[in-house]
């Protein structure tokens, strides 16, 4: 992918680029959604756009998106019966089985792209090359993985969250309605506070620490708990109401500001603008049934959700 790492021009061609797929790619799963009728949201809407989003990017055949997407599903399951068994075993031969087949993927195409670049991020990293240095084929599979995984697990549960959350609470659908260029972008921003769709990251501290009076040592194991930090009552008067209007709104949706921040975070806020736009431009009165919500402690997931057009 030139411009990636290039210049501003090339940069912002690139994500200009990116703005148009995403666009266009939204556009088309509307159209979907429009000549499917009542259906599964959550297969026919929210997961679709991010995993064509992440996979063209990625330089991944189209053949491929279906299996992509089953393992992504496999090692953000949780514990959830439906993708991992009820047995413990079974559940870590199917998790290991997931990363696999993702790093085999990754191989093949990395293999390919080395003879002849493409304009994807797959070249960019088997071509990179910092002061010597390359990535190996270790680190470009984990690379990729958490990529592929944390693309589209996070914005598909945020994207199910927005259909309940405007289905949940009409009078801010209508705020949106009233204004939908103007109050998009903090609908965004509450829909990922609210949702919390990664729920907590577990970290090991690297020096001693004392917070809230409470000491901690180098090594210690800890888990920031997002969903938590995002219901704090000393930040969000009233956390548990959904506020499209929430200014200032200093939620830890993406993680705290740092070098773990979410990589992904103005990409998942253009996917979330862009689907919420074109849906309520073109279906605005689209409502959400029950949820079948995914068993996972880690992510706040959605299996299925049916939706109604109207
Ligand atoms: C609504 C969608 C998303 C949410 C809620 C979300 C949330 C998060 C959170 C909470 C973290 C941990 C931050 C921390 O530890 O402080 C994280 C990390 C990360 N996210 Fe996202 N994410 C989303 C979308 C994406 C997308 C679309 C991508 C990739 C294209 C992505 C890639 C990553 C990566 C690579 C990391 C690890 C960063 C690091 O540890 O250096 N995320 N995300």
């Amino acid at each position: 992918m030139p411009g990636c790492g290039g210049s501003s021009p090339a940069r912002s061609a690139w994500v200009a680029k990116t703005e148009q797929d995403v666009r266009r790619a939204a556009a088309q799963i509307v159209d979907d959604l429009l000549a499917t009728g009542p259906c599964d949201f959550v297969a026919q809407v929210a997961a679709r756009l991010p995993l064509t989003i992440i996979c063209d990017m990625m330089g991944i055949p189209r053949d491929q998106y279906e299996m992509v997407l089953a393992n992504t599903n496999v090692i953000l399951s949780g514990m959830d019966p439906e993708f991992m068994g009820e047995d413990m075993n079974e559940a870590a031969v199917k998790l290991l089985g997931a990363g696999q087949a993702l790093a085999e993927l990754v191989t093949g195409l990395a293999a390919a792209r080395s003879q002849a670049p493409a304009d994807d991020l797959v070249s960019a990293l088997v071509t990179a090359n910092i002061d010597g240095e390359q990535l190996t084929g270790a680190e470009l599979a984990s690379f990729f993985i958490l990529l592929v995984v944390a693309g589209n697990e996070t914005t598909r549960t945020a994207l199910s969250h927005a259909l309940m959350l405007l289905t949940e609470f009409p009078q801010q659908r209508a705020l949106l309605l009233a204004d939908l260029e103007g109050r998009i972008e903090g609908a965004a921003e509450e829909i990922v506070r609210h949702a919390s769709p990664v729920l907590f990251m577990r970290r090991t501290l690297t020096t001693e620490y004392t917070m809230n009076g409470q000491d901690y040592r180098e090594g210690d194991k800890v888990a920031l708990f997002y969903y938590s930090a995002n219901r704090d009552e000393a930040l969000f008067a009233d956390p548990e109401r959904f506020d499209i209007t929430r200014s200032p709104n200093p939620h830890l949706g993406f993680g705290a500001a740092g070098p773990h921040f979410c990589l992904g975070a103005h990409l998942a806020r253009r996917e979330l603008i862009v689907m919420l736009r074109e849906l309520l431009t073109r279906v605005p009165r689209i409502t959400a049934g029950q949820p079948d919500r995914l068993l996972s402690s880690f992510v706040n997931g959605i299996k299925r959700l049916p939706c109604e057009l109207r």
